[in-house]
């Protein structure tokens, strides 16, 4: 049987495979891998399917956002990480998809330091979901179900 429910790609971004490992006082315990079954468990409840990646280069992220959109992706979670407060590139090629972004972040970057109060993802996401830790992920994947996205 063909698997037909809608994909949602879940792209995160530099440093992040080094969760649970990488300053836990601040993004928490639970590894990626922790965190791609949690949504997994949560999509099937909603009838969508997870296609989780991540990556350490910008131009893969960029890559993959187009991907989204050449594949018919239902939405996408991008945690773009570091390269949220830089990326241009980024922000251009939310702009250049008519795939709904949603902005996640484990921390709260605008309680942080002042470098991580710009986002440029937040210049064209559908929605932002940060400073909830792994759950952040899980609200934006419900924002999807539930049709707010
Ligand atoms: C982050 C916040 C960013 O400022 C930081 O560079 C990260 C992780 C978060 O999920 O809280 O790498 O995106």
């Amino acid at each position: 049987m063909s698997d037909t429910k809608p994909v949602i790609y879940v792209l995160n971004g530099p440093n992040l495979n080094l969760l649970g490992l990488r300053e836990p006082e601040i993004y928490g315990s639970d590894t990626l891998d922790d965190i791609a079954g949690m949504l997994e468990d949560r999509a099937q409840e909603m009838g969508l399917t997870i296609d989780m990646r991540q990556t350490n280069h910008e131009g893969m992220l960029v890559d993959w956002l187009h991907e989204a959109q050449a594949e018919g992706a239902r939405a996408v979670l991008l945690n773009a990480a570091a390269y949220t407060h830089t990326s241009i590139a980024l922000l251009d090629a939310i702009k250049a998809i008519s795939t709904p972004v949603i902005e996640v972040h484990l921390s709260d970057p605008s309680t942080r330091e002042e470098f991580r109060h710009l986002s440029y993802i937040a210049k064209a996401a559908a929605k932002t979901v940060q400073g909830h830790g792994a759950q952040s992920y899980v609200i934006a994947l419900e924002a999807i179900g539930n049709g707010e996205v």
